[in-house]
């Protein structure tokens, strides 16, 4: 995304949504609602309060309550995990305990259902569809694993959908369901306007961005390459899409194929 587009973004967004200095740690009736359940609270709202996605959580258009598992943990030690059945390495979270944390916040609201989303290496990759579908629903509950994982039977009870933001493995879940977080507030009405939800859904069937160029035409012996600065619309438009055809094949063969599947033209 270009920096000037950004900008005329920030500028309509700063218009719509005015000053607002406060974050809101509550519900308070915002439409939006995300709650995440993590031994880690004060990793939350953490980036989050910055930059569009902290505009929107201080004007209300979502809200985000972290609520800390060990409050529901067990025994002077508030335990939340205890060994594996069968051996192996590492603690699993215990049923018990993330199950009286769910039911904290999945039934204290009377409102529309949200589904429970375990952030997990194991689960199914995130994808902006499932994120567009996320912002449009009533909310989220995220759950953050850690240790070695969570109880099978817990996941089961609570119908919960696995997901994962990457083939890498994070120390937890907690920067999975800030990512997941910071992908759908952005998609919210108001916060970037329909035209970023309705550009992105197409990702899926569309090419990686061709590369950007600003002023200096020259920097450090580097020239921009000639056809941006003739003025030949088409020719600038097809060498984009050449562009844009070539990283998308070289660096993600898997979206270069549904591209083409989609039957998209060339410029
Ligand atoms: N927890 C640890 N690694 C993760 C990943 N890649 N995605 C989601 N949650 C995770």
């Amino acid at each position: 995304m270009s920096t000037l587009r950004e900008d005329a973004r920030l500028r309509e967004h700063d218009a719509v949504m005015g000053e607002h200095d406060e974050i809101k740690c509550a519900h308070d009736g915002a439409s939006w609602r995300a709650d995440v359940l993590t031994i880690f609270p004060a990793m939350f709202p953490g980036p989050l309060c910055e930059s569009l996605a902290g505009k929107a959580l201080a004007a209300g258009i979502w809200s985000l309550k972290a609520t800390d598992i060990r409050d529901f943990g067990l025994g002077r030690h508030r335990s939340v995990d205890d060994t594996p059945f069968g051996g192996g390495a590492g603690m699993v979270m215990r049923p018990d305990v993330l199950d009286a944390a769910i039911a904290s916040v999945a039934d204290a609201h009377d409102g529309a259902k949200r589904p429970l989303v375990v952030l997990t290496p194991r689960g199914v990759p995130l994808t902006q569809k499932r994120v567009a579908a996320l912002a449009a629903g009533p909310g989220v509950i995220l759950l953050c694993g850690r240790f070695e994982g969570i109880d099978q039977r817990v996941i089961e009870a609570r119908s919960a959908e696995e997901i994962s933001i990457g083939d890498y493995v994070l120390s937890g879940g907690e920067i999975a369901a800030l990512a997941l977080l910071d992908a759908a507030v952005r998609l919210l009405p108001g916060v970037m306007g329909a035209a970023a939800s309705a550009e992105e859904e197409s990702f899926a069937t569309a090419l990686l961005e061709y590369p950007h160029y600003t002023r200096p035409a020259v920097w450090a012996g580097r020239a921009v390459p000639e056809t941006l600065t003739s003025g030949n619309h088409q020719a600038i438009a097809a060498w984009r899409h050449a562009q844009a055809a070539d990283i998308t094949k070289n660096r993600r063969p898997d979206l270069y194929n549904q591209y083409v599947a989609s039957g998209a033209q060339a410029p």
